[in-house]
């Protein structure tokens, strides 16, 4: 098949669909890649390293587009490369489509066969896809925490480990997922006290098994999340409700009985915030102040680490990619079904219910198509 790697035009997004090793992978299965210009040179993913890999690089999207059976990109389509999508075509990406009723649109019109990374599934029912990005984001959270809580970026001037006579710092995590539980491996790494809280008993008991006594894991009770954020020195946000709106988790009024110059970092705010005072932000303007709290909303983490972020999700898509490349897209699909959950749209019809319902679209059966 030939595969076609666009660089992505995003505001500041460096991630690229593929990297040279992941381009040799490809090549090896034999399939042929295309890669657009200067697709990672900005991670320093060079044209040169995607040619010995035995990609061929073209010089725009317009030819990627133009060529390629299968596109592998990060994001979401831009208007402009929705404009060049071929009837046909597969979309291999990050699409998020209930939340971009314009891009369904397009993609529907266009007449491709979008597959959503992170609509994929695993068979334990957890989106594969989506995974990466937030043990990304987990491990991140502490580093923005620690940063933030530097005297001079506005934080209590507070080292996460504490140093031999003085004490550490507190770092409460709210949801021991796939994010909490990175978060908590980082911090406990760097030697501070790391409480855990979650909702769901099973959670609570494999945290507890895997972390032992170098963190505490509580029921996320209210009383329990008002204690533990009122002397943090970090709270990390970083529950999920899949499909749904995080929780707010922490008051207005809580917020207020924090220590001065503690650090809240909003994970979950890329579906809406599990804080009452948390509004996005971005890699230019992280932080922001709410009644001495420091605030880190940034709503796409994985994007200050570009290079690292790219390798770990193409450690995850390329098992998909191949099997999409080799067998065709529709016995790829149709011989697994959670690669198949990962189709929201196919000649121009919908087939992810919660993208149908949200956009009001009709719903089309999947399997009934392929
Ligand atoms: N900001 C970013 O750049 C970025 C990047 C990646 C992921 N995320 C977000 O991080 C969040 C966490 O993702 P994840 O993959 O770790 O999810 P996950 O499903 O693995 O974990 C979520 C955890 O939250 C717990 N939970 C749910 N409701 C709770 C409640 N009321 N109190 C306490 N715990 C509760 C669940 O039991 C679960 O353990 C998601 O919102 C995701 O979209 C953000």
């Amino acid at each position: 098949m030939l595969i076609g790697i666009p660089k992505e035009i995003k505001d500041h997004e460096y991630r690229v669909g593929a990297t040279p090793s992941g381009v040799r992978e490809l090549v090896n299965a034999g399939h042929q890649i295309l890669v657009q210009k200067d697709a990672g040179t900005a991670i320093d993913f060079t044209d040169d390293q995607y040619v010995k890999a035995g990609a061929k690089i073209v010089p725009s999207a317009k030819e990627v587009y133009g060529k390629a059976d299968m596109i592998l990109k990060v994001k979401e389509p831009q208007k402009s490369e929705c404009d060049i999508i071929r009837k046909g075509q597969i979309i291999f990406s990050y699409l998020h489509l209930a939340a971009e009723p314009h891009l369904t649109k397009m993609l529907i019109k266009s007449g491709c066969i979008a597959i959503a990374f992170e609509t994929v599934t695993a068979a334990d029912r957890s989106l594969p896809l989506l995974a990466p990005m937030s043990e990304v984001a987990g491990k991140l959270s502490i580093q923005a925490g620690a940063t933030a809580l530097q005297k001079a970026n506005g934080g209590r001037g507070v080292l996460l480990g504490g140093v031999p006579g003085v004490t550490r710092a507190k770092i409460v995590i709210l949801g021991g997922g796939v994010a909490g539980t990175n978060a908590a491996k980082v911090a406990i790494g760097m030697g501070a006290e790391v409480v855990i809280l979650d909702k769901s008993l099973p959670r609570i008991r494999y945290l507890c098994d895997i972390f032992g006594n170098s963190a505490t894991v509580l029921y996320a009770s209210i009383e329990n999340i008002e204690k533990n954020v009122a002397d943090a020195d970090v709270v990390v946000g970083a529950v999920l409700i899949p499909g749904a709106a995080a929780p707010k988790l922490v008051s207005a009024k809580i917020v207020k009985k924090m220590k001065k110059g503690a650090v809240m970092v909003d994970i979950s705010i890329d579906q809406g915030g599990c804080f009452e005072t948390s509004k996005p932000t971005s890699h230019s303007n992280p932080t922001y102040v709410v009644d001495g709290v420091v605030h880190y909303c940034v709503t796409n983490m994985p994007g200050a680490v570009a290079r690292t972020s790219t390798q770990a999700l193409e450690n995850s898509t390329l098992p998909f990619t191949l099997a999409l490349a080799s067998k065709g897209y529709k016995k790829a699909l149709h011989n697994d079904k959670h690669l198949l959950a990962g189709l929201n749209v196919i000649d121009g019809k919908v087939t992810y219910k919660a993208v149908a319902d949200a956009l009001g679209y009709k719903f089309f059966e999947a399997e009934k198509l392929i």
